[in-house]
């Protein structure tokens, strides 16, 4: 039997992933509840990008869509959320998320993916007491990143064990933990996913694909850390998120799910695929592109290679990836060559300002 849902508070919905998975709820996967969009708005949540599902599903529409401004680190606000709004499910992807930050500056990869998340924890067990199994449910979005380094050959499955290597990973290892311990001690009902690279839409400009397409455009040097030669798995971010809603309606309680794309790419292969996809759609001259690939020094402790085992996923959900790579990057950069001002309001900050005149801060 699918479970189903009321009210699902989304953390970190103002994000990528977020953003696309509420998009992806309300508009492709029938979901009848509510969401609420619990996020903090650091430099990487931008409400924004939900602008016209506020306008569709929020109060002035079909009264279904709430955003609420707070911290999952601040008990307080997390309680408030849920006397409020009596959610029956979280979906948790508020976090830090980018590794090159947590060798920067790991505290607050620490406070929020961390503390965040066991705050977060212990609000739902609190407020959930005496509501057991197939009423409510605790969803932990994750990264495969928590398995560690691959060499040439092997996959991750679910078996594997945790050997985290930058503080971004450590912090979303401890917080896996918590959240299955918080299962196993207290009998809160959780599903988790640790999945592999996303790409698609709304992603922030400081990640691999979007950095490039970016620069492409904008003239600029393409940067390519060490040889170029680390393996990522890329996966489509509607692909992640129809595997997210499965496992929420599905999955077993107590267990933790890989999704993948099945999809491995040297970074310095994709760059030549994305030259390719940017010139045709730009209009650019690949060559001229090519010619900015420039090598820069290595990030430190930089993981090798990544693949994941999704067979779990496949065989007991029956999920399975819908876009192809090459459909998927199109797609990307052609979003993002339509969405120039997006681009340029994340970086120049301007969206805090139309946060401050568009949201009431509670
Ligand atoms: P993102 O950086 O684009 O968005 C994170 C969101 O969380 C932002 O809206 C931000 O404002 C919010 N946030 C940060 N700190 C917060 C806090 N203390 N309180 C409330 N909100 C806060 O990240 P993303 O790429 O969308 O990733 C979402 C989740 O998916 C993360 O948990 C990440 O670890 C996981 N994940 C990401 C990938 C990927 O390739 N991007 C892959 C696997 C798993
Ligand atoms: P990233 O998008 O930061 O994701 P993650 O580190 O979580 O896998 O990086 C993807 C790969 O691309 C990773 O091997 C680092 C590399 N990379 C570059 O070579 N140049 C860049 O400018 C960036 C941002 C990443």
């Amino acid at each position: 039997m699918a479970r189903s849902f009321d009210t699902i508070v989304v953390t970190g919905g103002a994000g990528f992933i977020g953003s696309n998975l509420i998009r992806y709820l309300f508009e492709k996967a029938g979901y009848r509840g509510r969401i609420v969009n619990l996020d903090a708005l650091t430099y990487a949540g931008n409400p924004e990008s939900l602008a016209d599902i506020a306008a569709k599903y929020g109060q002035e529409g079909e009264g279904r869509y709430f955003f609420v401004k707070a911290d999952i680190r601040d008990r307080a606000s997390v309680e408030r959320v849920f006397a409020d709004y009596r959610p029956d499910a979280v979906c948790h992807l508020a976090a830090e998320s980018h590794v090159d930050r947590s060798i920067l500056g790991p505290e607050a990869f620490v406070t929020t993916n961390v503390i965040g998340t066991f705050t977060l924890l212990d609000v739902a067990k609190e407020a959930w007491k005496g509501r057991g199994e197939g009423e409510t449910l605790f969803h932990h979005v994750s990264t495969d990143e928590v398995y560690g380094s691959l060499g040439e050959t092997g996959y991750f499955t679910e078996e594997t064990p945790y050997d985290p290597r930058s503080p971004y990973s450590a912090s979303k290892a401890g917080s896996d933990h918590l959240v299955m311990a918080y299962h196993h001690t207290y009998g809160l009902p959780v599903t988790l996913s640790n999945c592999s690279n996303n790409y698609g839409p709304y992603q922030f400009p400081e990640k691999l694909i979007p950095l490039m397409i970016l620069n492409m455009l904008e003239g600029k040097p393409l940067p390519v850390y060490g040889d170029g030669r680390n393996i990522r798995d890329w996966l489509y971010v509607e692909d992640h998120n129809a595997a997210v809603w499965t496992i929420m309606q599905r999955g077993e309680s107590g267990r933790s799910y890989n999704i993948g794309g099945e999809n491995e790419w040297e970074n310095i292969r994709l760059l030549g695929r994305l030259i390719e996809i940017v010139a045709k759609e730009a209009g650019l001259d690949a060559g001229e592109l090519r010619s900015r690939i420039t090598y820069v020094k290595d990030r430190p402790g930089h993981d090798r290679r990544y693949a994941i085992d999704c067979s779990r996923l496949k065989r007991e959900l029956g999920w399975a990836q819908a876009h192809s790579f090459d459909e998927g990057l199109a797609e990307t950069v052609r979003w993002y060559l339509a969405h120039k001002d997006w681009c340029a309001r994340v970086r120049s900050g301007e969206y805090r300002r139309w946060v401050e005149t568009n949201y009431e801060r509670r």
